[in-house]
């Protein structure tokens, strides 16, 4: 056990104890981050005059040797002599250079260390999401292009409501995670402040320059409260609220892929790359991707409720509790991680059924709303116009038939108004290509919008 703080104690730790304390097995991970912090803290020590160049030279070269021996596979990270990663680089440090390394840890506390190696590490991962995010949003809008005219029905209540395109419907999702790169940039700025320097709650009496070391990190600056700089998780708690939100919007897409690709609807068929099969059935191909998608949402929240009851009851300033931020936040940003890029690669795979898509909005009398409308369009007030067509609705029911498929001699027999016009009224073309408000899936409205979103994108780069 290679401890940093064995001065005060007379025994040695319970094994059991050390363990159960130890960070290691976990924060290895910060492995970059811990050595890239290191590394703006000596050149600001020694720009400070603090330690001199030839030192800060030393130690530099010294965590540079570390990093590249661990990547190279040459030196182990031996969780069980180490307590954390930062024992781990400091010790190690120290074997290498001897003298020197013992003043890497001046002015500095393993509590703003660690509250640095997070940031870092969340920022990064606060881009990366985002890049994978980019990525399905392109495979959205690509999907978006090619069906301007793909009719479908629209649902409310899982009933089908009025006829939609898939451009259209496509279109909503774009827009969910649209909102959530939104969130993603927002979090990054109002995260982007440094809290090395804070020390272990109360600053230091050496004089740090903190504005520099900021900037040597491309941070906007440093923290502003030394005890808020140590004990503040916020942002972690945004992002995993944002990683819970997309796995939300993912797992609603899922669940539609999922019906869309049943028995009964055959909207779709998912890839066999990404699908699989039975081990009793031999017929079955299940969507099992999007199933697991849905799954791991629970994972996701999980992580999020499990680091806000981690804050809730903790006093300012450190306190050991918030160790436990970590393994929950890695395993949520590694779900998040793994689903968006299969996911992505599931639909750009996904074929449509067209001729099922638009069979299923012919019935089901999704023009109903179109045909309330044409009376209105001949003079009937909406309230009495929608009675008629539930009468209409009603005697098709009866007659297992659709509006469209009725004669005018039928549709006179419930309203006059009924002309020959009504017919192209009521057509699944007409539906749609009508629906022109703003937002709505007219087919010229949607080529608009995805004027407006490639603009978005090129510009998001
Ligand atoms: N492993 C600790 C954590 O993850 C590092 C900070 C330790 N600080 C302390 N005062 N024990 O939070």
């Amino acid at each position: 056990m290679a401890q940093l703080w064995g001065g005060r104690f007379t025994k040695e730790t319970d094994w059991q104890v050390y363990h159960f304390n130890a960070s290691i097995g976990f924060d290895k991970r910060f492995l970059h981050q811990d050595i890239e912090g290191s590394i703006a803290h000596v050149t600001m020590l020694a720009k400070q005059g603090i330690l001199t160049d030839a030192e800060k030279a030393r130690i530099i070269e010294g965590l540079n040797g570390i990093l590249a021996d661990v990547d190279a596979g040459i030196l182990l990270i031996d969780e069980d002599k180490y307590e954390d990663v930062h024992s781990f680089v400091e010790a190690n440090l120290i074997d290498r250079i001897g003298e020197p390394g013992k003043k890497l840890h001046t002015g500095r506390s393993r509590n703003d260390q660690v509250a640095l190696d997070m940031k870092l590490y969340t920022r990064t991962q606060v881009k990366e999401v985002d890049a994978l995010l980019k990525k399905l949003l392109e495979a959205i809008l690509h999907t978006m292009e090619e069906n301007l005219e793909t009719y479908m029905p629209g649902f409310t209540h899982l009933q089908k409501a009025q006829p939609i395109t898939l451009a259209h419907h496509y279109g909503a999702y774009f827009e969910m995670f649209k909102r959530d790169r939104d969130r993603l940039t927002d979090i990054y700025k109002r995260m982007n402040y440094c809290p090395l320097g804070a020390g272990a709650l109360a600053g230091t009496t050496y004089p740090l320059d903190r504005d520099y070391s900021a900037q040597l990190m491309g941070f906007a600056g440093p923290t502003m409260n030394s005890i808020d700089s140590v004990s503040d998780r916020d942002y972690l708690i945004e992002f995993l609220s944002a990683l819970a939100t997309i796995m939300m919007h993912l797992s609603r897409f899922s669940e539609e892929i999922i019906i869309w690709n049943s028995n009964e609807y055959r909207f779709v068929e998912i890839d066999d790359a990404y699908s699989t099969g039975s081990s009793i059935m031999p017929q079955k191909k299940n969507p099992d991707i999007a199933e697991l998608v849905r799954g791991k949402t629970g994972r996701v929240y999980g992580a999020l409720m499990s680091l806000l009851t981690t804050m809730k009851g903790l006093p300012l300033a450190y306190n050991k509790d918030m160790q436990e931020d970590k393994e929950v936040a890695f395993d949520a940003i590694d779900t998040v991680k793994n689903c968006l890029p299969l996911f992505t690669g599931m639909i750009e795979t996904m074929k449509f059924r067209k001729d099922r898509m638009a069979e299923s909005a012919m019935n089901g009398f999704t023009n109903a709303t179109d045909a309330a409308d044409y009376l209105v369009g001949k003079g009937v007030p909406f309230r009495d116009a929608h009675g008629i067509i539930g009468r209409l609705v009603l005697y098709c029911i009866d007659k297992n038939t659709s509006i469209d498929a009725l004669s005018l001699t039928e549709l006179k027999e419930i309203s006059d108004v009924f002309e020959e016009d009504v017919f192209d009224a009521v057509s699944l073309k007409t539906c749609v290509e009508k629906r022109l408000t703003f937002g709505a899936p007219g087919p010229e409205m949607m080529k608009k919008v995805i004027e407006i979103q490639k603009q978005y994108l090129q510009e998001e780069a």
